[in-house]
């Protein structure tokens, strides 16, 4: 269409996930491992398609509500009565969203305001820049250090908060680090997040992905700042349901939830109840598959890490949680590649697997996930 500007600036300036070229890359190189998206092996557990497709058997085909099937919701809020405690979740704390991506989205479209400052921890998924940017706000990125464990430090956080702070997103288990945040961290962030107005995302979508006898940690299991956080989670990496697409959001802050189900109408309406109806069935069913596949990822990650480290000048941090394995490689000079050009390092063919450092934050750029 000559003549007419018809792209808008905010789709011509989005930042491209690195993620995403490299995965759809690796179809052109069939000898290449693809470990580009944080994708289980596994298939879903069968009572939880049986569920699915029961569902549409009975007609559970219509619009449902915005703020998800009722029986999610309770499946939700059950889960948290049962594994946080100290608040008495209802449905009314629960949002169930298009997995964690538009948890994130929601989250944000019921809390920002354009010009409105985003802290987001850099390294740190690729979506909540993307995310902050749509929607005209700041992000400002601080760094996480490998020294502390790549746990998000109280002074820094404090020194990254201006009077225009809204939000603060985080992610433990992490991707792309494989840290796993500690009761202390979380007690030690609290003193920083209570003292300010500010909202906490906080993305838990590995958080039954843990390794080494550890136990997740939530910001939301500190009552005193548990209505500053909105925890977001999803089913997708839980239950090998990533194809499903199905995430929550629990929060205990009626004013943002309110909202939160409204904004709801402006991204999907509402989830297909079929879906939700078998969500809220993996979530109330036998839990002995989620510990089966983590068993099975913590040997893997042993594999990898202590195979990685054997390789004389790779550094490794151990991963104590998601899929993730963050590796130094700064003893091979950068590789002699830049993190911003996966294809060209997948074209370069000097390696069989695939590996990328993609736009996941700028500090690390000696570093591959
Ligand atoms: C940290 C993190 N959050 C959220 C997501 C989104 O997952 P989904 O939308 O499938 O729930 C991913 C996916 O890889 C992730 O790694």
């Amino acid at each position: 269409m000559r003549g007419f500007d018809c792209v808008s600036e905010l789709a011509r300036t989005y930042p491209t996930s690195g993620i995403r070229a490299m995965f759809d890359l690796a179809k052109d190189y069939p000898a290449a491992i693809n470990t580009c998206n944080g994708e289980p092996n596994f298939e879903t557990p069968e009572h939880i398609k049986e569920s699915g497709m029961r569902a549409i058997a009975e007609g559970m085909t219509k619009y449902g509500s915005e703020a998800g099937l009722d029986a999610m919701r309770e499946a939700v809020a059950n889960k948290y009565n049962r594994e946080f405690g100290g608040h008495r979740y209802e449905l009314s704390d629960v949002m169930i969203t298009v997995g964690g991506v538009e948890g994130i989205l929601l989250c944000l479209l019921s809390v920002l305001n354009p010009g409105e400052e985003v802290i987001i921890p850099d390294p740190t998924y690729t979506c909540y820049l993307g995310q902050t940017l749509a929607l005209g706000g700041v992000p400002v990125r601080v760094p996480l250090y490998e020294e502390h464990g790549f746990r998000l430090q109280p002074e820094d956080l404090e020194r990254a908060i201006t009077p225009k702070t809204k939000a603060v997103i985080i992610s433990y288990p992490s991707n792309p680090l494989g840290a796993v945040l500690r009761a202390e961290d979380g007690e030690r962030l609290a003193r920083v997040i209570e003292k300010h107005n500010i909202v906490i995302l906080s993305d838990e979508v590995y958080e039954k992905i843990v390794f080494d006898g550890r136990t997740h940690f939530s910001l939301a299991q500190i009552p005193r700042i548990r209505d500053k956080v909105l925890v977001v989670n999803s089913l997708s990496k839980t239950y090998a349901m990533t194809g499903w697409r199905i995430g929550y959001v629990v929060g205990t802050n009626a004013e943002i939830m309110r909202h939160m189900f409204k904004m709801q109408q402006a991204v999907v309406s509402c989830l297909p109840p079929f879906i939700m109806r078998a969500g809220a069935d993996a979530i109330d069913g036998p839990q002995d598959c989620v510990e089966e596949m983590r068993r099975h990822y913590e040997r893997r990650r042993d594999l990898l890490v202590d195979g990685l480290r054997a390789i004389p000048g790779m550094k490794c941090f151990k991963t104590e949680g998601s899929f993730c394995t963050f590796i130094n490689i700064k003893d091979y000079g950068n590789a002699g590649f830049g993190s911003r050009r996966p294809s060209d390092v997948a074209r370069r063919g000097a390696h069989k697997g695939l590996r990328y450092r993609a736009k996941l934050g700028g500090t690390h750029d000696a570093h591959r996930r």
